[in-house]
């Protein structure tokens, strides 16, 4: 258990966080530090902060073992609700008026994977009740994420307790899930049109081709004015024409980036990329 971080090891904790993964510690969270990494530390039989510090110059897994005790990891089914209204009601019928190819949608820090698979589920509705409207692989989604641990969870499509209750419906469950002896698992029909990649959002996107819709919620608070506005703009690039960009309820574009038009729909925003 760590008592105490001096100031010094606390600058270079934070301007290694920034630098790896993006995350602005405030100037007092040291109490926020030490108890993300508490278990890790026991796990390690790491007996000050200076010794974790000086252990994780030398050691990537560590290093990487540590960004992933820090991220915040919260999410939920159906996360605001408006998202996946806005989605089944607008987007998704106007993209299937105008795209004649498959539609993409990447759920950018997707965490455990409730997003992605929440938009799947919404495609399997429409789908329902507009037979024929589209072919059952004609939506691909894409969930990333930094940590490995939370797409180890996304991937298996597993739930426990309340990760599964957490916003889901009963009726939705009972529909698009079956239990397991290990959990709640989501169905192979939601599950098909998902993938998950590990991707850390400072780095390069170019690789995941062209989206329709990104899906970028809860994250962009975490990041400096700086990485907001490169993390934006290097987005933006990755919208086909015409593409949407739906943030989290307590982020926007202000001040951050002007490429793209507001779209004002029922009590809520989304951006779609200027023409
Ligand atoms: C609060 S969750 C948001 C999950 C989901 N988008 C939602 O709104 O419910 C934030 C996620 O961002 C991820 N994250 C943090 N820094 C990241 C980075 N630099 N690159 C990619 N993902 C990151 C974390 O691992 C975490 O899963």
């Amino acid at each position: 258990m760590i008592s105490t971080i001096t100031t010094e090891d606390y600058q270079s904790f934070r301007k290694f966080l920034e630098d790896a993964c993006g995350i602005v510690l405030g100037d007092n969270k040291q109490y926020l530090v030490t108890s993300r990494l508490t278990k890790l530390i026991s796990d390690n039989e790491i007996d000050s902060f200076s010794t974790l510090m000086q252990r994780m110059k030398a050691d990537g897994k560590l290093r990487n073992r540590i960004m992933d005790a820090m991220t915040t990891n919260e999410t939920s089914w159906f996360r605001d609700i408006y998202p996946f209204d806005i989605f089944k009601e607008k987007l998704l019928p106007e993209l299937i008026k105008t795209q004649p190819r498959t539609i993409r949608i990447w759920s950018a820090a997707c965490s455990t994977g409730q997003e992605p698979y929440s938009l799947s589920m919404m495609v399997q509705e429409y789908l329902q009740s507009k037979p024929g409207s589209l072919s059952t692989n004609a939506v691909q989604i894409i969930g990333t994420d930094i940590s490995p641990s939370v797409l180890a969870v996304a991937k298996s499509g597993v739930y426990e307790g309340v990760a599964v209750s957490r916003g889901l419906p009963q009726e939705r469950k009972a529909r698009f899930f079956r239990e397991t002896g290990a959990g709640w698992e989501v169905s192979v029909d939601i599950k098909k049109r998902v993938s998950f990649r590990e991707l850390n959002l400072m780095q390069n996107y170019t690789l995941l081709g062209r989206f329709d819709i990104i899906y970028c919620r809860n994250v962009l608070i975490y990041f400096s004015t700086e990485l907001k506005r490169d993390i934006l703009a290097r987005m933006a690039k990755c919208l086909n024409p015409g593409g949407f960009l739906v943030l989290g309820g307590s982020e926007s574009i202000t001040n951050y980036s002007n490429e793209f038009d507001l779209i004002r729909w029922r009590n809520g925003v989304i951006y779609q990329l200027k023409p």
